[in-house]
């Protein structure tokens, strides 16, 4: 199960922007998604709050009042919204889950800062200095009409890391949010810019989204993998499993059928829907180093 994070500490440079619009994109392709919400600001809970039910459905995050993290079974994909400021061992054992990192920056100087302290503390974490999780930045609110694009492309350069693409400045970002969308549920040319610039994103995460069948692993699915219900149907004990342990060999996003989307789209939905009467099962899937103390 591929697990995405956004993660930045300084605040307000787009990680819940990037973390909702990336489980949109996903619930778009017709996986069974899950936008995990690690912050106290519960922004992206929020948002999930005002999605439309007609919309592809993203299940929440579930925390029970002992903080226990539950992924319920059947998710495919976790996309997890980060609070600013985190680090030390938070931030590590949130890098214990992730096969992919995406820190959006905002450019100024403040931003830039703060984004290489965090990419300085991420690069001292072995799973990250190894490449298993792998890192990415964005580039957010960009003017066009500035420098800021160069100038942050060239501030990842000196950090050696890669630059995915820089999202425009717009207010369809803000009014999207609001309503409990993203630019994903739009349609038209007034989103092409904006889902032009997100596609270097997508090109990038594309082999971490979609594993290729791995000859050595051992979890293999006996039916067809192209099955969105045999993927998202499954029930795995180790689903909250590190990151690297947990990968389902599926099939292509690239590829899904027309009916998919509906089918884990109903998929998420009923995740969603039945979450809260599943906590007991679900606690016997979490492995406790993962039990969440504070
Ligand atoms: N491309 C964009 N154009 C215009 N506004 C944007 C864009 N991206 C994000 N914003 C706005 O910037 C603000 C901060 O974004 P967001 O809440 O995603 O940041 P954050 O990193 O999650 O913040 P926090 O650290 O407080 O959780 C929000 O009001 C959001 O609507
Ligand atoms: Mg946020």
């Amino acid at each position: 199960m591929p697990v995405i994070a956004v993660v930045n500490r300084k605040g307000g440079s787009g990680k819940s922007t990037v973390a909702a619009h990336l489980a949109a994109w996903l619930a778009h392709q017709g996986c069974a998604v899950m936008l995990g919400d690690v912050d106290r600001q519960q922004s992206t809970r929020a948002w999930l709050r005002r999605r439309n039910a007609a919309l592809p459905a993203i299940a929440p995050w579930t925390i029970d009042q002992k903080n226990v993290l539950r992924v319920p079974s059947g998710i495919t994909h976790v996309v997890l919204d980060t609070p600013g400021g985190l680090h030390g061992f938070d931030l590590a054992r949130m890098v214990m889950f992730a096969d992919a990192i995406l820190m959006p920056v905002c450019n100024s100087a403040f931003d830039r800062e703060a984004a290489a302290a965090c990419h300085a503390e991420l690069m001292a974490l072995p799973r990250v200095a190894s490449g298993r999780c792998k890192l990415a930045a964005i580039g957010m609110r960009i003017d066009a009409r500035t420098r800021a694009a160069q100038v942050l492309g060239d501030w990842a350069t000196e950090l050696k890391l890669p630059f995915l693409s820089v999202l425009r400045e717009t207010q369809l970002y803000v009014q999207c949010l609001e309503r409990g969308m993203t630019i994903f549920d739009l349609s038209g040319q007034k989103t092409a810019t904006d889902t032009q610039q997100w596609q270097p994103i997508l090109d990038w995460l594309a082999p971490i989204l979609n594993p290729a069948p791995a000859a050595t692993t051992q979890q293999v699915p006996t039916t067809s993998p192209d099955s969105p219900l045999n993927r998202v149907g499954s029930s795995r004990p180790d689903s909250l499993m590190p990151a690297q342990e947990s990968l389902v060999p599926g099939g292509r996003i690239g590829g899904v059928q027309v009916n998919r989307q509906a089918q884990a789209s109903a998929l998420a939905s009923k995740v969603l829907a039945t979450a809260q009467h599943s906590s007991l099962q679900q606690r016997q899937q979490i492995p406790a180093f993962l039990r969440q103390t504070g």
